[in-house]
């Protein structure tokens, strides 16, 4: 990825090693001080990786560098899992179960019928999947940029809305999920009434830092379920983890707990 230093995977995949009493290593490589990604991957693979863990930027072209895109991948447009394997890119996208996952992790007392997504960028399509595997049968997305917000509910079948109405029409939600890099560190702030929000509505923030957005924190106040983006984080990487060593790591609950600790 690029910027990479901020990313918490090396330590989670370091933690499961240790746990596991693996003689591995997982490391954070900046793509951007590389000419070319798909030159690094090549270096990679021939340097006797298993695979990578791509992020933003690359996950778009890290699908265009597989030889064998999964189903999944190809349905996203983005793979964050590329493995190394008798000369083969296999390339795939856990994301989709890392939202599903964090999202079932919630326990909720009723199935999630109507979300809405705020943002159609790199994070909207691996949600809006999400969203369609576990089952949620109204999904709404708005975008500042229109045609972005347009693009993807052309591609994935759902509704677009006006990103002036975004507070509006909040009554019948269940999940409202941020994917705007709005309310992370450094910078604006979402700039959403959420008071139309049910009392049994749930508000995720997809980001871990800060592990509170201001969105969270009204919606917390509000009485409503919230959740950051760790646990989607935890949840994504486990397939890769068993992509790499075919071993399982044990207790997501208490790498949440470990991660929020740090932040
Ligand atoms: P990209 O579109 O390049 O993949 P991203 O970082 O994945 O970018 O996504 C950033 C998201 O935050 C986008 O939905 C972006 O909206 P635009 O598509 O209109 O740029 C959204 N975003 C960033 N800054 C914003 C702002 N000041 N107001 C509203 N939305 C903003």
């Amino acid at each position: 990825g690029h910027p990479v230093s901020q990313s918490l995977s090396p330590v989670l995949h370091q933690r499961w090693m240790e746990h596991l009493g693996l003689e591995a290593e997982y490391l954070a490589i900046d793509g951007e001080n590389n000419q070319c990604f798909h030159a690094l991957l090549k270096d990679l693979q021939q340097g006797g990786y298993l695979g990578v863990n791509v992020t933003i930027p690359f996950k778009e072209e890290a699908l265009t560098a597989s030889t064998s895109p999964s189903k999944l991948a190809q349905r996203v447009g983005a793979a964050n899992l590329l493995l190394f394997r008798d000369g083969d890119v296999i390339a795939d996208n856990t994301d989709v179960d890392g939202f599903a996952n964090a999202i079932n992790s919630l326990e909720l007392s009723h199935q999630p019928a109507h979300a809405r997504i705020l943002g159609a960028g790199g994070a909207a399509p691996a949600v809006i999947v999400a969203l369609q595997q576990i089952g949620v049968g109204h999904i709404e997305i708005t975008n500042r940029t229109a045609s972005k917000a347009m693009e993807k509910a052309d591609r994935f079948g759902i509704d677009f809305i006006d990103w002036d109405d975004r507070s509006k029409g909040l009554g019948g939600i269940d999940l409202l999920i941020n994917t705007t890099s709005l309310g992370m560190k450094g910078q604006q702030t979402l700039e959403i009434d959420i008071h139309e929000l049910p009392a049994s509505a749930t508000v995720v923030d997809i980001v871990t830092t800060p592990p509170e957005t201001p969105l969270l924190a009204q919606a917390r106040n509000m009485g409503l379920k919230v959740m950051n983006g760790l646990p989607m984080l935890v949840y994504q990487a486990i397939p890769s983890f068993q992509a790499w060593f075919g071993l399982t790591p044990p207790s997501p609950g208490d790498d949440i707990a470990f991660l929020a600790r740090g932040l």
